[in-house]
């Protein structure tokens, strides 16, 4: 059996670092991509398929950008957050005023426009807060600690809504911690990507805490494949944890860095941040067996594909 990939998608952030390697993705399987960033947003991660997309600059907070944008779509990637975990406590209001606010003006406009499908990526590393147990499964009710997982937790619930009010099909997917090629390490979130690159120029690696936390670390092109299937795909479930399965601690991270960069990294330690989980392991069984496909880039090799991207950029 053929799968029929065809179709108008819009990949809002798809300027970012899982949009754009998503874009390439759906370029590949056939289908239109529109990528709709900020005005004057960085065209490198998307400079080799600038011939083949349409590009929308504009406000994904702005009302009227995001109307206007949806025109014709046919499937929709929500990728665009204006917070990150570790500092979203710091401005509840403004999180809520942007990602929640612009989020159901979307929504709306998805049931207006009559879209097919909207895939939202959610957080496996905050929406359920402390877990209770590990590796946790979709099915566990969690208390986010922080203002971007309660925010992501709400839009999963009007997500749920539209889909019951006006028959919106949509997929969530709870991801953990993404890393791989096109992840900025300049930015915050990412512990891959920042502790390689300063690996990598001979910067510290500052850890805060004694490396004992442990997260999920899946490779991008896994990621990516699952968005991507998920436009044909629909199940009962409409909310996936998207990771490895796999827990890492930092300390096993930077030995597993020192193994493909063939030298010890400089390490230094701080104290803990109170947003850090200890443990964020993510059951993945339901999406394995829905999507039938498994992660299958190895921490090792991930690794080692992330550090020739990095290697060439400043
Ligand atoms: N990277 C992770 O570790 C991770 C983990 C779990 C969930 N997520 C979620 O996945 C999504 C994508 O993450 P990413 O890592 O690719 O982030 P990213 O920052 O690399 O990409 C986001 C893109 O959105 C664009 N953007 C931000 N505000 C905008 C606005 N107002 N209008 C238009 N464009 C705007 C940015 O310019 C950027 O290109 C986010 O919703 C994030 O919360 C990421």
């Amino acid at each position: 059996m053929t799968t029929n990939y065809s179709g108008k998608c819009i990949v809002y952030g798809g300027g970012g670092f899982i949009g754009s390697n998503l874009t390439g993705l759906l370029l590949e399987r056939g289908y239109e991509v529109c990528v709709f960033d900020k005005l004057n947003f960085s065209k490198k991660n998307i400079e080799e398929y600038l011939d083949r997309i349409k590009i929308i600059e504009g406000d994904f907070y702005n009302e009227a950008d995001l109307k206007n944008s949806l025109a014709g779509a046919d499937f929709v990637f929500h990728l665009v957050s204006s917070t990150i975990p570790a500092t979203s406590n710091r401005n509840p209001v403004y999180d809520a005023e942007t990602n929640l606010i612009s989020t159901l003006h979307l929504l709306e406009e998805c049931v207006l426009q009559k879209v097919k499908k909207v895939i939202f990526i959610s957080s496996g590393g905050t929406v359920y807060g402390n877990p209770e147990t590990v590796p946790v499964k979709e099915s566990q009710y969690g208390h986010p600690i922080c203002s971007y997982g309660i925010i992501k937790k709400t839009i999963e619930d009007y997500f749920f809504m539209y889909n019951k009010l006006y028959g919106l099909n949509y997929n969530v997917f709870r991801l953990s911690n993404p890393y791989g090629l096109k992840q900025s390490p300049h930015f915050a979130q990412g512990a891959v990507a920042v502790f390689l690159y300063k690996a990598i120029k001979g910067i510290p690696i500052e850890i805060w805490g004694d490396g004992s936390v442990v997260r999920d670390y899946i490779y991008i092109s896994d990621v990516v494949e699952i968005l991507a299937d998920s436009l044909t795909k629909d199940f009962n479930e409409k909310v996936f944890n998207l990771s490895s399965g796999k827990g890492l601690n930092l300390n096993e991270l930077i030995e597993k860095i020192s193994g493909v960069l063939k030298f010890k990294p400089d390490v230094r330690y701080s104290p803990s941040r109170n947003v850090d989980l200890k443990v964020n392991i993510l059951d993945n069984s339901l999406v394995r067996e829905r999507f039938k496909k498994v992660p299958l880039v190895s921490i090792e090799e991930g690794l080692k594909l992330t550090a020739e991207f990095l290697k060439k950029i400043d």
